[in-house]
């Protein structure tokens, strides 16, 4: 088959913007940058990515999560139960978690195989929102909140990027907190910046994606399509 007519049934655009694509460079075919159109390419047996990411036929599978606390989001684990051993009677063959929880943290995690979606979504330069409900130790001041929203410093290179708060409750010491980035134990060290601990932690939503409610902690189900359609369209991928 072509490279062109591959490259737009595996979905990845229109075939004049595939052919943009991969006059651009941006198509490799086993591991060389391939500019030719017309190139032949043999299903199966051609490794094929589009900016890095390998592009295949297999059929995608899209599967919302309500991690629970004291499993890790990972395919393997050599300690812990992973989120894929959650997945009772589905195939979890090349399923992987959208990004990554905290062990003790709950919430929405995405389970695809759909590689150019989760890089796109997990795209720092796309900045996905995500909300999380936090547990605090304590009440926060109007001064901390706004220290929060403005970017504090994580001991990374530079402060956090602007965040969202709210109040879920106040007198409960819920708190809803909107970030457009992903550091590694982010929330947690957002809020220990402004000397405060996070006790319990909970994903809310990602970008378009919004935890049903009606998943217990541990339950699954697929993306509805037009949940599916809204991330596809959140990350700038044309319709299949
Ligand atoms: N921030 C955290 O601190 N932990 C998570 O699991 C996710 C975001």
């Amino acid at each position: 088959m072509r490279l062109d007519k591959y490259l737009t049934q595996a979905g990845i655009g229109t075939r004049s913007r595939v052919k943009e694509y991969i006059r651009k460079g941006m198509v490799t075919v086993d591991g060389v940058a391939e500019t030719c159109c017309d190139r032949k390419i043999a299903e199966g047996a051609s490794l094929v990515t589009f900016q890095g990411t390998p592009v295949g036929f297999q059929k995608t599978v899209y599967y919302m999560l309500n991690k629970p606390a004291g499993c890790v989001s990972a395919t393997k684990d050599r300690h812990d139960r992973t989120v894929l051993d959650l997945l009772k009677d589905i195939s979890t063959k090349d399923l992987f978690p959208v990004g990554r929880l905290d062990k003790d943290t709950e919430g929405l995690l995405l389970l695809t195989n759909d590689g150019m979606l989760a890089h796109r979504l997990l795209s720092p330069g796309r900045k996905i929102p995500k909300q999380y409900l936090a547990k605090l130790s304590q009440d926060l001041a109007s001064e901390q909140i706004a220290m929060l929203e403005a970017g504090v410093d994580i001991g990374e290179e530079r402060l956090t990027l602007p965040a969202v708060f709210a109040w879920r409750d106040r007198q409960a010491k819920e708190a809803l907190l909107t970030i457009i980035e992903g550091k590694f134990h982010q929330v947690k060290r957002m809020f220990a910046s402004v000397g405060c601990q996070v006790l319990a932690l909970r994903r809310l939503s990602m970008g378009t994606l919004v935890l049903d409610e009606g998943l217990a902690p541990g339950e699954y189900r697929p993306l509805e399509p037009e949940e599916l359609a809204k991330l596809r369209e959140l990350a700038k991928l044309e319709d299949r």
